[in-house]
């Protein structure tokens, strides 16, 4: 272990985020009602220029007005090349109550962002006197948020998660893509040898969720994989939902209400791995109890790092449980 011992992230459930367009108050009631453990009211690309301000009274009025339960409730602000996002914070800060979680800053691309948005949210609070601190989150979906993605979660102790948005990366990226996430026909693998060659598809969001679980365990915050667009398309949200949790995401995104029980069920561990789990630390301790580093579990190696796999997935499911 480094010296600097790994934060840890927050202790709160985030298998699914579901989002729904500031301009559709009449979502608002059966989102709160969802089974997804962070609601997400849009302020950004799903309200139209023209829809922002009622889009905004809408959600200030819904923070306070609807019973959110127990679920994180954050609000998407617009992102900070825009005339919107300023007014944004003001409103929700001076007329929403305290209700309101966090914030998710769009299209990150530095820590000045982060920054920026962190001494606007701070004098209105201090302003205002309110007692709770107003978290963030952010979105890697940019060149340079992904170039600067260490520094952006870095940025601000309010930082809590970081989320990959595939479609405005795929754009920023000059990708030849069309769709939200998900397996691209044309990034294909053909295998060596004589005709018929077996075609594959690797992941080609592969390297970014690699990039933000990296930044995000380093400072201690939650890893997400963002939308997934094709909602008819079940399976295949479930295989990429299966690789980013794979990879470390704690959760992802929901567009469509259809998607929530998806995301709940990929991203809260089985039972039977948090049986082979919980019987894994067994088989440690008993070796420990007999003063072996190592032990041997169903014809395999288990050491101390398997002791900490093994807690990655008992506590995630305890958090869940809890
Ligand atoms: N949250 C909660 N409920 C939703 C919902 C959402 N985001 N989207 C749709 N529903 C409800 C509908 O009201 C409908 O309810 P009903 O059975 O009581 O009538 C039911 O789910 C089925 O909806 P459906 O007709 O399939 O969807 P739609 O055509 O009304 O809307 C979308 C489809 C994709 C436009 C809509 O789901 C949406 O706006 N999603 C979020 C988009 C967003 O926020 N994007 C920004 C992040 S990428
Ligand atoms: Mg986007």
């Amino acid at each position: 272990m480094s010296f600097k011992v790994q934060p840890a992230a927050p202790a709160r459930p985030n298998r699914c985020q579901l989002f729904g367009p500031g301009s559709r108050p009449e979502l608002f009631a059966k989102m709160a009602a969802s089974a997804a453990d962070v609601i997400n009211l849009d302020l950004e690309d799903s309200v139209s220029p023209a829809d922002k301000p009622a889009a905004r009274a809408n959600i200030v009025r819904a923070i306070s007005e609807i019973d959110w339960g127990t679920k994180t409730l954050s609000v998407r602000i617009n992102g900070l090349d825009s005339p919107f996002w300023y007014r944004d914070v003001v409103d929700l800060l001076e007329q929403a109550g305290e209700r309101l979680d966090l914030i998710m800053i769009p299209k990150a691309g530095c820590a000045g962002d982060i920054y920026a948005v962190d001494a606007l949210v701070s004098s209105v609070e201090a302003a205002m006197g309110k007692k709770k601190k107003l978290m963030f989150e952010a979105l890697i979906e940019t060149a340079a948020g992904l170039a600067h993605v260490e520094e952006i979660a870095a940025a601000s102790p309010r930082m809590t998660a970081l989320s990959l948005g595939a479609a405005d990366y795929a754009a920023s990226m000059g990708m030849q893509t069309t769709g939200i996430g998900g397996t691209q026909d044309e990034y294909y693998m053909l295998a060596g040898g004589a005709a018929p060659r077996a075609v594959s598809h690797p992941d080609p969001w592969h390297y970014p969720v690699v990039a933000i679980v990296a930044a995000c365990r380093t400072h201690g915050l939650l890893p997400v994989d963002g939308p997934f667009g094709d909602f008819s398309d079940e399976e295949g949200f479930r295989a990429q939902a299966r690789r980013s949790a794979t990879l470390g995401c704690v959760g992802k995104w929901a567009i469509h209400p259809k998607q929530v029980a998806l995301a709940n069920e990929v991203f809260t561990p089985s039972e039977a791995k948090v049986a082979e789990a919980r019987e894994i630390l067994a088989a440690m301790a008993a070796a420990e109890q007999s003063g072996q580093g190592a032990a041997v579990y169903k014809g395999r190696l288990v050491d101390l790092a398997s002791i900490r796999q093994a807690q990655v997935i008992v506590k995630q499911a305890e958090l869940i449980a809890g």
